[in-house]
């Protein structure tokens, strides 16, 4: 069984897909995490994109992913934390804009969510619409720009970061426009995916839209 939740930054993607593995007994794969671990690669390439497209044909990233978390390394060098910077978060979306980058995180995503015996909980941009077109079931999750900009603040702030609500909301505003209007594979709702809003929906509330929907086609079916 393949679950794909996407959506923008904020939306309250990841605590959400996590905690619906978790009730489905699935393992949780986090798509934006592979992007993360390519501008890594961009990073220590100077950022020089003729570099990485080159670096991409023999790169050493391995992305393990277990129930509710990942652990992404570079040969033996744990970049777990790395992936999550300021840095990382600023270059992100012109690495996922690159078609080379994309056919490879796709290859990856396909390759992993294909080895399981248990079922899969993906969050993403383009899960529904481009890497898993047949997926069993589809979500679109968003939330109005101002709770997610605060949602990435306080997830930030609690994690040690040193910034304002301000410059998160920029990165956010930022990532979002890079990430709608790219012209390969852009964030978009698929056409069959069940859209939440969830602005004024409790966490709780968040997770029981998914499961239950997917308890009830399941008994349907
Ligand atoms: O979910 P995240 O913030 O960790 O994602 C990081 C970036 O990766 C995001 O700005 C866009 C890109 N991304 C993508 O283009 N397609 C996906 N399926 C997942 C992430």
């Amino acid at each position: 069984m393949i679950i794909v939740i996407d959506g923008p930054a904020g939306a309250g993607k990841s605590t959400t897909a996590k905690e619906v593995a978790r009730r489905t007994e699935s393992d949780y794969v986090d798509s934006g995490a592979v992007y993360r671990g390519f501008t890594y690669l961009f990073m220590i390439n100077d950022f020089d994109k003729s570099r990485l497209t080159e670096a991409l044909k023999n790169h050493d990233l391995h992305f393990d992913f277990h129930i509710d978390n990942v652990r992404v390394t570079h040969g033996d060098k744990d970049i777990t934390q790395t992936i999550r910077s300021a840095e990382i978060n600023n270059r992100v979306s012109e690495v996922a804009a690159m078609p080379e980058v994309r056919d490879e995180v796709r290859r990856i995503l396909r390759e992993i969510s294909g080895d399981r015996k248990r079922g899969v909980v993906l969050e993403g941009r383009d899960l529904g619409t481009v890497v898993f077109p047949d997926a069993d079931y589809k979500f679109f999750l968003t939330a109005a720009p101002e709770a997610r900009a605060r949602r990435r603040f306080d997830e930030q702030t609690r994690a040690g970061a040193d910034t304002s609500l301000e410059q998160v909301r920029e990165n956010v505003e930022k990532r979002d426009r890079i990430d709608s209007t790219r012209d390969i594979d852009p964030l978009k709702k698929a056409d069959d995916a069940v859209e939440i809003d969830s602005t004024y929906l409790t966490f709780e509330e968040q997770v029981a839209r998914i499961t239950d929907f997917v308890r009830s086609m399941r008994t349907e079916n």
